[in-house]
């Protein structure tokens, strides 16, 4: 082979718009995407996100629309955050079954509940005055099993609520078979578990807080993972599927592509990935500047998730992008 004329060309199969779409190995689908959204309680207009431009805290009333346009876009499922209107220590308003949550469930399942998979957030950190993600103990730390008793009542009322779906994200050991056994022992062995599986102590979710209104004062190292490890995700795999995980998820996505990587080469069970609130930050605010392409680099982070493994992809851009697809 010459230099100046090699017979081996890559370049062929890059040639034209035809023959990239013939061989793209990736390729991106309304119905794996999964639209988070925050509804607030007693607002009667909704409030925007100052550090998401495009996501708003819903009231009851447009959160049913905005969960109408998700559907008719495409989306695979919803998963939905509550925004109480009272926090206190023990986070008592993620167990009201009148909560916010709660009836953002029966509203969301009652509008779209049948062509979408209707998840909510199982965590006390929106609920909670002190802002963790669990109940505390006489020292400040984070009580493992006193926030476990919190969390099986909280599965139990977002099942009556009908929810399809519970997203267990506190990090407590154990979570997923305590989830796993009140909603068994409550009837509900039909309500899937997606558990967050590895998910990290991470900067990327700086926007989130605003987002549910957390007052968090120091961090929570103490349960989440540490950036510097990729093993420990694999125990946390094995352990949440022993405890009965349906799916599990690996959180944030594009700075975790190689732990969500060895999660889809080891998961006997799908593998999903959340695109964080400071991952959408990041491009709508270089967007904002003129910086970058907006909608190109969207759909190549939500692709280059997609191809690092994961099955299913929440985004804050789930409901446009299904659209664009749709479109497409
Ligand atoms: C916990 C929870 C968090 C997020 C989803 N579920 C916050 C945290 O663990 O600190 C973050 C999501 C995002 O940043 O978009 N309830």
């Amino acid at each position: 082979m010459g230099i100046e004329s090699p017979y081996i060309r890559p370049r062929r199969l890059r040639a034209t718009p035809a023959v990239r779409r013939l061989v793209a190995e990736t390729r991106l689908h309304p119905a794996e995407l999964i639209m988070p959204m925050f509804v607030r309680e007693g607002i009667t207009e909704p409030i925007p996100v100052s550090s998401m431009p495009g996501v708003v805290q819903h009231t009851r009333d447009t959160l049913k629309k905005a969960a109408n346009e998700a559907a008719a876009a495409g989306v695979g499922g919803i998963m939905l955050f509550g925004v109480p209107a009272v926090q206190d220590a023990v986070g008592s308003e993620g167990t009201n079954p009148d909560g916010i949550l709660q009836q953002a469930i029966r509203d969301v399942v009652a509008e779209v509940g049948d062509q979408v998979v209707v998840m909510s957030d199982l965590c006390l950190d929106e609920y909670t005055d002190h802002g963790h993600c669990g109940v505390l103990a006489a020292d400040g730390s984070v009580d493992n099993d006193a926030t476990l008793l919190r969390y099986a009542e909280m599965a139990r009322v977002q099942a009556d609520a009908g929810v399809h779906m519970v997203g267990p994200s506190g990090m407590m050991d154990g979570q997923v078979a305590v989830v796993r056994e009140a909603l068994d022992e409550a009837g509900h062995q039909d309500v899937s578990i997606l558990a967050y599986t590895a998910k990290y102590a991470s900067a990327f979710f700086g926007p989130f807080r605003e987002a549910v209104g957390s007052s968090l004062k120091g961090d929570r190292k103490s349960y989440q993972q540490d950036p510097a490890n990729a093993r420990e995700s694999l125990r946390e795999l094995e352990l949440d599927v022993a405890e009965g995980a349906d799916l599990v998820m690996v959180k944030p996505a594009m700075a975790y592509l190689d732990v969500l990587r060895q999660l889809a080469d080891h998961s006997p069970v799908p593998v999903a990935a959340y695109q964080v609130s400071g991952e959408y930050a990041m491009v709508e605010a270089a967007a904002a500047n003129g910086w970058i392409d907006r909608d190109r680099m969207i759909l190549e982070t939500l692709t280059s998730i997609r191809r690092a493994g994961a099955g299913q992809i929440l985004t804050y851009w789930g409901t446009e992008v299904a659209q664009w697809l749709r479109n497409s």
